[in-house]
């Protein structure tokens, strides 16, 4: 499989390979075995996507439906391997919806803006009402969704579709699940609680946004120490309101971390890599005009995460723009802990959030 072999392409090589092996040695077990949903593999305006449905039933209206746009840092993981072929099986079975899981092209075979237009072309050609149609779609009754750099490129993607005015049908929700939303600040309280935390450390997110945008590891430092957006960087400073963590956060997320805003930093950064303050790649830059169209949204954010206040964050945001906003915070959990359910690592955690999230999508799509 092509994503057991990135590890030759990135830097990040020590984390990846452990990373690679879970995905790897998760692929090789058996799928849980669900004869009744119908997995189809197809391409969405040139674009790969798997399709989960549900069987018919006789006399049956249309189905909800959710898009899925699997995480990874942009760079691995897939629609195929058995993380998400199980999570999107057990949602199309729970759900009694027909998933249509997005297998956008990866870093390094591309980076942004590519794995952003993939989710967008297979999202806009699924809802045509002709392809809806033709899978038996409901289209009032469509979610957004993803996980990570998923939930990244389907906040991205709901936003886009919000600005497009002869769209036909527009999803009713999007549901995020510890999404990265942003590279301005890489000093937000949950940043600095848990820039060691196994799994997802800070340097580990920092070199995945510099994959994904495609620049230099020689910028890692400057962008850890926020030196991209200090206060003499003229491009960042009207974006410097839109995360005030200071005020977006609650005293519980804030604790007593402290904001690092550096008086002088470095100008060129955002000048060769735009993408650090493109609404596209970090949807929590967004203005409060596309906030306020967004649909009803639910956010999943764990404690032990560098990215839980890019959720939290976006969640008040978009609370305050008048969006309905559902928070689904949880105490004892890690990033990436929803796809991580199956033995061997059959952490409880993992299943108690991917209850939530379906429990959520059931009662709101
Ligand atoms: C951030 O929020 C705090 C508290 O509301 C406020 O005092 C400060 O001026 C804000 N900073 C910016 C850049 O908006
Ligand atoms: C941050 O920017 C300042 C001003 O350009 C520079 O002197 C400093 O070396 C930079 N810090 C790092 C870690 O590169």
């Amino acid at each position: 499989m092509k994503e057991c072999h990135l590890i030759h392409y990135l830097r990040l090589s020590h984390h990846l390979i452990v990373l690679n092996y879970l995905i790897c040695t998760f692929d090789k077990l058996k799928s849980v075995s669900s004869e009744d949903i119908k997995i189809t593999d197809a391409v969405f305006d040139g674009v790969e996507v798997r399709v989960f449905e549900p069987p018919a039933k006789g006399d049956e209206s249309l189905k909800r439906s959710v898009v899925y746009i699997h995480g990874g840092g942009w760079a691995l993981a897939s629609a195929r391997t058995s993380l998400y072929n199980n999570l999107c099986r057990i949602m199309a079975e729970s759900l009694n919806a027909v998933v249509v899981s997005v297998e956008y092209r990866l870093v390094p075979e591309v980076c942004f803006p590519e794995q952003y237009h993939d989710a967008l072309r297979a999202t806009k050609h699924f809802l045509q009402p002709d392809v809806l149609a033709e899978y038996s779609v409901d289209p009032s009754r469509i979610a957004i969704s993803g996980d990570s750099a998923g939930g990244n490129l389907a906040a991205a993607v709901c936003q886009q579709l919000s600005k497009d005015e002869d769209l036909p049908v527009r999803p009713k929700l999007q549901a995020l699940i510890y999404p990265v939303l942003q590279a301005f600040d890489f000093n937000t309280p949950s940043y600095q609680q848990n820039m060691n935390m196994p799994v997802l450390p800070r340097y580990v997110m920092i070199n995945y946004w510099i994959d994904y945008i495609n620049g230099n590891y020689d910028l890692a430092h400057e962008l850890l120490i926020n030196n991209h957006t200090a206060l003499n960087v003229g491009q960042a400073l009207s974006f410097r309101a839109r995360l005030n963590w200071t005020s977006l956060l609650p005293p519980s997320f804030k604790k007593n971390y402290k904001p690092v805003v550096q008086s002088t930093g470095t100008e060129a950064i955002v000048e060769q890599l735009p993408a650090l303050l493109d609404v596209r790649a970090v949807p929590l830059l967004a203005d409060d005009a596309t906030l306020a169209r967004q649909p009803r949204t639910y956010v999943l954010t764990c404690e032990n995460d560098v990215l839980r206040d890019d959720g939290a964050m976006y969640a008040a945001r978009l609370e305050r723009a008048g969006v309905p906003v559902t928070l689904d915070h949880f105490h004892d959990c890690f990033h990436g802990c929803m796809i991580f359910t199956v033995w061997p690592t059959d952490f409880s955690a993992g299943v108690q959030t991917r209850n939530s999230y379906i429990k959520w999508l059931d009662e709101n799509l």
